[in-house]
């Protein structure tokens, strides 16, 4: 894909914000997205930002109107496995209804590129360890569900309309930008490394760490962890190979 306008949906967000940087460094145009529910204004330094909401289809086709929108990054979702089982209707709706807002505005302005923030959680309990891309995807809870369901839209958008589309299966983000511009900052926090960072600084008493029963010397599982900035280059090269 040539360098073009990049709207970048979610991009107020921890990993968007990254990916905003990194793609604004790499000499493209950037337009964030993002209703702010979970995201920081203060985080979006680069580019141009449209306050909308992904349900406000109006909001949405000003966007498009507005900016000569080549491709799209998709980030904003709800993001918390247990609210996803308290609460599925919000995931689905948040996830899989407004992610076809999304899909349905970019065909109707031909926008062909799209980058998704899928998640490791479509694949549930895996059967063999390394987990690698062709591994059979189960989610085992509303949150994983969403993800897979708008995976298996885009196969189908792919065939149908010709939209060209990667879908990133992230494992855990951790770190932040190198500069210091932003780092990552949600409420409530559910990420072990930022948990830790506060158990250290005195923030809160303690931490949980779920599981007991890993063949692991202590029991507890062992996770993978990706360097957000590493995953915001890791979206660059997905555009470029689209
Ligand atoms: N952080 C991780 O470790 C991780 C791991 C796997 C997958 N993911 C996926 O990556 C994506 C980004 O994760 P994150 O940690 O940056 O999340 P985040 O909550 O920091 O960012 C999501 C952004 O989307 C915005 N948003 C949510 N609903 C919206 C709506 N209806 N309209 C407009 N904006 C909306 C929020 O305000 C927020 O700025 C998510 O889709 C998440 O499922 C994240």
């Amino acid at each position: 894909m040539d360098k073009g306008t990049v709207l970048i949906v979610g991009g107020a967000g921890y990993v968007g914000s990254h990916a905003n940087k990194a793609l604004c460094k790499g000499g493209y145009k950037t337009v964030v997205f993002d209703n702010l529910s979970r995201g920081h204004k203060e985080f979006v330094k680069w580019g141009k930002f449209f306050k909308g909401d992904l349900s406000d289809r109006k909001r949405l086709k000003a966007c498009f109107k507005k900016y000569r929108i080549k491709a799209v990054m998709h980030f904003s979702a709800f993001a918390y496995v247990g609210e996803s089982v308290k609460e599925p209707a919000k995931y689905y709706i948040n996830n899989v209804a407004n992610t076809l807002n999304l899909l349905e505005i970019m065909r109707e302005h031909g926008v062909k590129y799209f980058i998704f923030s899928s998640t490791a959680a479509t694949y549930g309990e895996p059967d063999k360890i390394p987990i690698n891309e062709k591994h059979s995807q189960n989610p085992i809870n509303p949150y994983g569900r969403t993800k897979k369901i708008i995976e298996d839209i885009l196969k189908d958008y792919s065939n149908a309309y010709g939209l060209k589309y990667v879908a990133l299966r992230y494992f855990n983000a951790a770190g932040a930008d190198s500069d210091t511009e932003i780092g990552e900052l949600h409420n409530p926090e559910t990420h072990l490394i930022p948990l830790i960072f506060d158990a250290a600084m005195g923030k809160r008493k303690s931490i949980k760490i779920f599981g007991t029963n890993y063949k692991t010397p202590d029991g507890s599982c062992i996770r993978d962890y990706i360097h957000v900035s590493d995953l915001a280059d890791a979206h660059i090269k997905a555009l470029r190979n689209n």
